[in-house]
């Protein structure tokens, strides 16, 4: 899989060594840096590496700051990108399952380096679940892109009525 890598000051080290873990598997992977700990911002590493998601050029980015959030955040403003902050092997394996995030957040604070690998590699290895309910999620996700929440209209007014479909 071509896969892009990307993140700020917090990130080298885990970058490093989830490009080479990649690698060893037989990815191809692009490092769009940072390369050292002096301060950068996370949103512009967020932007280099889904921009190139959205091209075509990548199949799937992962994103490192210091907890994961911030770059999570940012990714998730980029038209087009679901992204998700994922801290275990389970969550990296839903992020693709249920959400088809092709973008995988990670903290290189906040998670050490086997539960990073196990992670992504749970998120590369998953299936999507292309059951109807996960495909209008997306769908409804995509919607929100054109049609940001009106702040005019009460929460209630785009609820639909309650259900028990399965999770
Ligand atoms: C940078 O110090 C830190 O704020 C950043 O890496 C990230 O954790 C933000 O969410």
């Amino acid at each position: 899989m071509r896969i892009v890598i990307a993140g700020d000051h917090a990130s080298p080290a885990l970058k490093r060594t989830l490009a080479e873990h990649l690698r060893a598997r037989g990815h191809e992977v692009r490092d769009l840096g940072t390369d050292d700990e002096t301060s950068v911002d996370y949103p512009d590493y967020a932007a280099a590496a889904c921009r190139e998601v959205l091209a075509g050029r990548a199949e799937r980015a992962v994103l490192i700051c210091g907890t994961g959030i911030g770059i999570g955040i940012a990714a998730n403003k980029i038209p087009g990108i679901r992204c998700a902050i994922a801290h275990s092997p389970e969550t990296g394996r839903l992020a693709w399952e249920h959400n088809q995030a092709q973008a995988l957040a990670l903290g290189a604070r906040v998670l050490d380096p086997e539960t990073a690998k196990a992670t992504v590699d749970a998120w590369l290895a998953a299936r999507a679940d292309e059951g109807e309910r996960h495909r209008q999620r997306l769908a409804k996700i995509a919607a929100l892109e054109q049609r940001p929440c009106s702040t005019a209209s009460s929460p209630s007014s785009e609820l639909p009525s309650p259900s028990t479909p399965p999770s």
